[in-house]
Formats: C-alpha cells, sequence, structure tokens
C-alpha cells in the first residue's frame, strides 16, 4: 500500500475578472512508497502548495483522487496519522509555543501524561525551550516555523507532509530540520516535503520529483540523478528549462 498517492489530479483556479484561469496541476500521478523520504521540487508557482493542499483535503481538485495509505482524503481517517507544516504558519499570538502543543496535541487526543513528554522532546529538538512560555508573536519568523514544526510532529504522526519546512531559517535550524527528517526516516516514517533548497534536498531524499507548470516532469531516486556525477541543481534547472519555465514566468 501507498503512504500517499495521487491519481490524474487536475486543478484551475479561476483568475480574476479579465484574468484568464490558472491551470495550477494538469494530471498529477504521484505515488509515495511508505518509509520514504521524498522531496517536491519545482520553480515558484509550479503547483507543489496547491499538490499538498489537495493530499490534506484543505482544497479540492477538480478531478482526479487523492488517497493516504489507501483512504480517501475525504475521509476523516486517512488524516488522522498525518502530520502537516503549511507554507506559512500562522497561530493564535497569544499562544506560547506550550499552549499550542497543549492545544494540538488535546485536539488530537493524546493524553496529557504523554503529551508533556512529547512536548518537552520536541520543544528541545526545534531549540525552543527558552522561548516555550512566551507568547508567538514574539517569535522571530524562525522561531515561528520551528513552533509549527513541532506543532506538525506533537501527535507522532506516521506520515509527515511539510510545505517548505527550511523556509525562513538559519544554517543552524535548517540543519536542525535536515536532522529531525532524517531522524523520522530512521523510525520508518514516510516524510514529503517541497523545498527550494537543492543541498539539503540531496542530503536526505531518497527520491524527488520536480513539478513545473502543474505537470510533473521527473520523479526518480536521487540515486539514480546523480550517479553521473551531476548535481541536483544541473538537473532541476535543464528540466524547468526544457519545460518552459514556470506557471510565474
Ligand atoms: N487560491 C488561489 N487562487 C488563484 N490562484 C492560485 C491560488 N492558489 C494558487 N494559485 C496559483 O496556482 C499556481 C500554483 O501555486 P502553488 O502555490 O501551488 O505553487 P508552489 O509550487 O507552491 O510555489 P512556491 O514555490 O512559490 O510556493 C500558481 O500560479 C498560483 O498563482
Ligand atoms: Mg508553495
Amino acid at each position: 500500500m501507498k503512504a500517499l498517492e495521487t491519481q490524474g489530479i487536475s486543478k484551475g483556479f479561476a483568475g480574476n475578472i479579465g484574468v484568464k484561469r490558472i491551470q495550477a496541476l494538469s494530471d498529477l500521478n504521484l505515488q509515495i512508497d511508505q518509509g520514504e523520504v521524498f522531496g517536491f521540487l519545482g520553480p515558484n508557482g509550479a503547483g507543489k502548495s496547491t499538490s499538498i493542499k489537495i493530499l490534506l483535503n484543505l482544497i479540492y481538485p477538480d478531478s482526479g483522487r487523492a488517497t493516504i495509505m489507501g483512504k480517501d482524503v475525504k475521509e476523516k481517517e486517512a488524516r488522522r496519522r498525518v502530520g502537516y507544516l503549511p507554507e506559512n504558519p500562522y497561530f493564535y499570538d497569544y499562544l506560547s509555543a506550550d499552549e499550542l502543543l497543549w492545544f494540538a496535541g488535546r485536539v488530537s487526543g493524546i493524553d496529557k501524561e504523554e503529551l508533556k513528554i512529547r512536548a518537552d522532546m520536541l520543544l528541545h529538538k526545534v531549540n525552543l525551550q527558552k522561548a516555550r512560555s512566551r507568547h508567538i508573536r514574539t517569535y522571530s519568523k524562525g522561531m515561528v516555523q520551528r513552533a509549527g514544526l513541532a506543532m506538525a510532529l506533537i501527535h507522532n504522526p506516521d506520515i509527515i507532509i511539510l510545505d517548505e519546512p527550511m523556509s525562513g531559517l538559519d544554517p543552524l535550524g535548517r540543519k536542525m530540520v535536515g536532522d529531525l527528517i532524517l531522524d523520522l526516516k530512521s523510525q520508518g516514517k514516510t516524510v514529503f516535503f517541497s523545498s527550494h533548497i537543492l543541498t539539503d534536498i540531496e542530503r536526505f531524499c531518497d527520491r524527488v520529483g520536480i513539478i513545473v507548470g502543474g505537470e510533473l516532469q521527473l520523479m526518480d531516486t536521487l540515486d539514480n540523478l546523480l550517479k553521473n556525477n551531476a548535481t541536483l541543481e544541473d538537473i532541476f534547472l535543464k528540466v524547468v528549462e526544457t519545460a518552459g519555465g514556470g506557471n510565474e514566468a
């Protein structure tokens, strides 16, 4: 059984008056194995976040189907074992990271004892122990991002979907996210994430997909792609150029 799957997903967005409709995704077919770390790449406007939102049932495709562990994403049960970090995490400003994790954990049905242990462990991992009692409105961008990462993992999900988890992080934060992803992998979790930071992807992905203009252009193992001393950057630039650039171009 695949951890994540999209079958023939297409999605368009209506433009403003006088602006033509945007075809964000065209016939997207993705299959992500259990235990795999998958990097989803593509230029700005390529359709990465749209795909992710469809996988989480936050927006709906015009056609096609998305499943998590074989279940349609429309089923609540399918989403129960998934952790998600949105592209621009936004939280109630007057909560502290502690309260955020408490709230998220209780909503996910974790008992109080376990929640305390997991919150301590995650706040330590994302390096927010010192700031854990401060309101999130006093956090820097990278700190908000790290709080979001802890929140995505609070219920110990099996499948973790991260939309640009390194965005806004300093090199230490990026390394922390990389280590966290490798840690999740070693626990047999499935990680699906989008990123523009190709060197990070080279470090810890099993497989990558490159999407341009809503169409998947390439999907292969990192080992295969890099076997002829090519860099992911070379490959990425070539694929994007061959496909004629992104939606925003
Ligand atoms: N709510 C919306 N209304 C109209 N157009 C949208 C909407 N959401 C996304 N789009 C368009 O769909 C296309 C794909 O956007 P998406 O956010 O999926 O790209 P992305 O690959 O995540 O880009 P980035 O790397 O910049 O985050 C873009 O052309 C974008 O302008
Ligand atoms: Mg995006």
